[in-house]
C-alpha cells in the first residue's frame, strides 16, 4: 500500500498521521490456490473502514503478534495505540489446506483478495474478557466475536472496489472530509460518533462545543448495529431535518462513519477517537457511556480509559461531557455541573423506555427530542 502524506487540517493538536490508502486492482481469475468467503456484514464493515484509511495505520487484518499485544497492552507491534483488535475471523477447519489466496466476496461479487501469509487461532475468550470485560454471549459484542469463529487469516490485500455499505450523499472517507475541512478555513474540527437518534441531550453537546471550537463533524456510525437499535436511514433521517432547522449549516459536516457496532465502551470510545483523528478532526466528544451497553461499564470508564496514555500518544483532545439531560426549572439541557436542583425537575428518559413509547406510537416530550425528529421516529416505528 501507498501512504499518501496530507498535512493534518489540525495544527498544534495531535501528532501529523499519514493515511493508509488502499491498492486497487481488477480481480485475478480464480484458479485453485483460491478459497472464495461471503463477508458478513461486520467483516464489510471493517473492511470499508481498512480500505478508505479510517483504520489507518491498519493496511489489513491483523496477525497474530499485532492480535495479543493488542490484548495484553491495547498497542500494534509498530508501538501505535489500538485498544481493540481487527481480525479477518472465520469458522475452525473452514480454509482448506493449501489455499493462499481468499476471495472476499459482498452478495456474489468480489470486492478484494487476501493473500494469506498467516492462519492462527483466536483465544475468543481471552479476547472477550479483554475488550469487552466480560465473556458472557448476552453482551452483543461477545456474540458477535463467538459467532465470527476461532480461527483468523492475515496478509496483504488488494481491493476490487471500496466496498461501500451506504450509499446516501452523505459520504466523506477521511481523505474528502480532511479536504472539506480545509476548504472551509476550519483550525479545530470536534467529531460526534453516534448510533442513537439524535436527542437533545447530543444537541446540547454539539451546541456547547460550536461556542468553542470551529467546526462539528457529525459522523453517526452507520455499520452493523444490534437488532433493537434504530436504523441507520430512520437516523440519517432525523439528522438531515434536524440540520435544517436548528443547526448553522457553516458550522456543521454530516457524514457517515461505516464502521459496525462493537459496544465495547472504553476501548471502543479509543477507537472512536483514533478513527476520528483519521478524519482530520482535532477534538472528539465522549460523553456518558460511550459506546457502552446494558451495565457493563462505568458511566464514565470511556473517558476514565483515556487517562491511561499522554496526550501526544492519543494525537486528538477528548472533550468529556457529564450526563446531561432536561431540567424543568432550569427549562434548558444542563448537568449536574450546571443544575442546582434534585432530580424529581429532570426529565431523563432511557433508550429502552424510548423504544417503548415510539413502538406504542406515543408523542416523545419536546424538551427530550425535537418534534421534527420524533416524527421521523414515530413514522418509522409505524412502518
Ligand atoms: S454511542 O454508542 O455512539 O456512544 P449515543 O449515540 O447515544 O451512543 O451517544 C453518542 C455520544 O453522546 C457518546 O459520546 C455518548 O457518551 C454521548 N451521550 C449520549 N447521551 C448523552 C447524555 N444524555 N449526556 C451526555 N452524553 C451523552
Amino acid at each position: 500500500m501507498d501512504h499518501l502524506k496530507i498535512n493534518p487540517v489540525h495544527q498544534g493538536v495531535g501528532r501529523k498521521n499519514e493515511l493508509t490508502t488502499p491498492t486497487i486492482a481488477a480481480a485475478e481469475r480464480l484458479n485453485d490456490s483460491y478459497a472464495q468467503w461471503e463477508c458478513n456484514p461486520r467483516q464489510l464493515a471493517d473492511l470499508e473502514m481498512v480500505a478508505i484509511g479510517a483504520y489507518s495505520p491498519l493496511e489489513t487484518f491483523m496477525g497474530y503478534d499485532d492480535w495479543i499485544s493488542c490484548i495484553d497492552s491495547m498497542h500494534l507491534v509498530s508501538g501505535e495505540l489500538w485498544p481493540i483488535p481487527i481480525t479477518f475471523q472465520l469458522p475452525k477447519g473452514w480454509l482448506p489446506k493449501g489455499k493462499t489466496k481468499l476471495r472476499l466476496v459482498k452478495s456474489g461479487n468480489s470486492i478484494a483478495t487476501m493473500d494469506i501469509v498467516e492462519r492462527f487461532e483466536v483465544d475468543l475468550e481471552v479476547e472477550a474478557q479483554s475488550v469487552y470485560q466480560t465473556t458472557s454471549e448476552e453482551h452483543p459484542g461477545v456474540k458477535a466475536l463467538y459467532n465470527g469463529g476461532s480461527e483468523a487469516i492475515s496478509g496483504p490485500i488488494v481491493f476490487h472496489e471500496i466496498p461501500r455499505q451506504y450509499t446516501e450523499h452523505e459520504y466523506l472517507t477521511p481523505l474528502d472530509a480532511r479536504r472539506e475541512f480545509e476548504a472551509r478555513g476550519w483550525k479545530t474540527i470536534i467529531a460526534f460518533q453516534t448510533r442513537n437518534p439524535i436527542h437533545r441531550a447530543h444537541e446540547y453537546l454539539h451546541k456547547v462545543a460550536l461556542e468553542l471550537i470551529d467546526g462539528l463533524f457529525l459522523n453517526p456510525l452507520v455499520g452493523l448495529t444490534k437488532g433493537d437499535d434504530v436504523s441507520a436511514a430512520t437516523r440519517m433521517k432525523a439528522y438531515r431535518v434536524l440540520l435544517e432547522n436548528y443547526y448553522p449549516a457553516n458550522r456543521v459536516v454530516l457524514g457517515v462513519y461505516p464502521a459496525a457496532m462493537r459496544y465495547a465502551g472504553p476501548k471502543e470510545a479509543i477507537l472512536h477517537a483514533i478513527s476520528r483523528k483519521n478524519y482530520g478532526c482535532s477534538h472528539f466528544i465522549v460523553g456518558r457511556d460511550h459506546a457502552g451497553v446494558g451495565d457493563y461499564y462505568g458511566t464514565y470508564a470511556a473517558q476514565e480509559i483515556f487517562d491511561q496514555f499522554p496526550q501526544e500518544e492519543i494525537g486528538i483532545t477528548i472533550v468529556r461531557f457529564e450526563h446531561s439531560f432536561f431540567c424543568k426549572r432550569c427549562e434548558q439541557v444542563v448537568s449536574k455541573r450546571t443544575c442546582p436542583h434534585d432530580s424529581a425537575h429532570h426529565l431523563v428518559l432511557s433508550g429502552t423506555k424510548v423504544r417503548e413509547m415510539l413502538s406504542s406510537g406515543q408523542e416523545l416530550p419536546s424538551q427530550f427530542s425535537r418534534p421534527e425528529v420524533a416524527k421521523v421516529l414515530i413514522d418509522a416505528y409505524k412502518d
